[in-house]
């Protein structure tokens, strides 16, 4: 169950990465075009929001639940969590980060719903969506990565 939960955690990162990119390509269109809103753009945007939610779900079961978690498994002893590059990435710096890449793009999807100009809703989603992408692509754990680093 762990080992499924963490594989599909893995996976879904191609899937955010691949939406949030068509995303930040059709918001950046819809600005420079002054474009209405497009119902495809909409729902776009909430397929991105929708596969960066349920990772995150699944990313909070493994933080508290998966094999290094805290609740099931705890802090080795002697592990002082800041000073341990492996405990404070995959218990810190990825899930704040993450959580933090979620809500921009959940900020950003909630555009479609703003009481403003159509062209506006596409600067701002755009500037949004950009940033949770390079918040992302930071801190996902890329192979080669020294100490957390792990396969594609
Ligand atoms: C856009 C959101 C996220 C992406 C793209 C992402 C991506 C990844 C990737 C690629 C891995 C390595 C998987 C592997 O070893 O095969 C991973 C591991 C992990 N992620 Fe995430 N993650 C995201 C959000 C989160 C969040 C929000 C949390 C916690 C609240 C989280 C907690 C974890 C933990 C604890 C691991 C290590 C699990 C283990 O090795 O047993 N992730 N994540």
């Amino acid at each position: 169950m762990q080992a499924v939960l963490l594989e599909v955690h893995s996976i879904f990162r191609w899937i955010i990465l691949i939406l949030l990119l068509l995303s930040i390509k059709q918001s950046f269109a819809g600005w420079r075009k002054n474009r209405e809103m497009r119902d495809a753009d909409a729902r776009l945007w909430l397929f991105t929001m929708v596969s960066a939610h349920i990772t995150l779900l699944i990313g909070l079961y493994l933080l508290f639940f998966g094999r290094f978690g805290i609740l099931s498994a705890g802090l080795p002893e002697g592990v002082q969590l800041m000073k341990d590059k492996f405990y404070r990435f995959f218990w810190i710096e990825h899930p704040v980060g993450m959580v933090l890449a979620t809500s921009l793009i959940t900020i950003g999807r909630g555009m479609v719903k703003k009481q403003i100009k159509d062209p506006l809703k596409y600067k701002r989603a755009f500037w949004l969506f950009l940033l949770a992408l390079l918040v992302i692509l930071a801190l996902i754990p890329w192979p080669g990565m020294d100490i957390v680093g792990r396969s594609l």
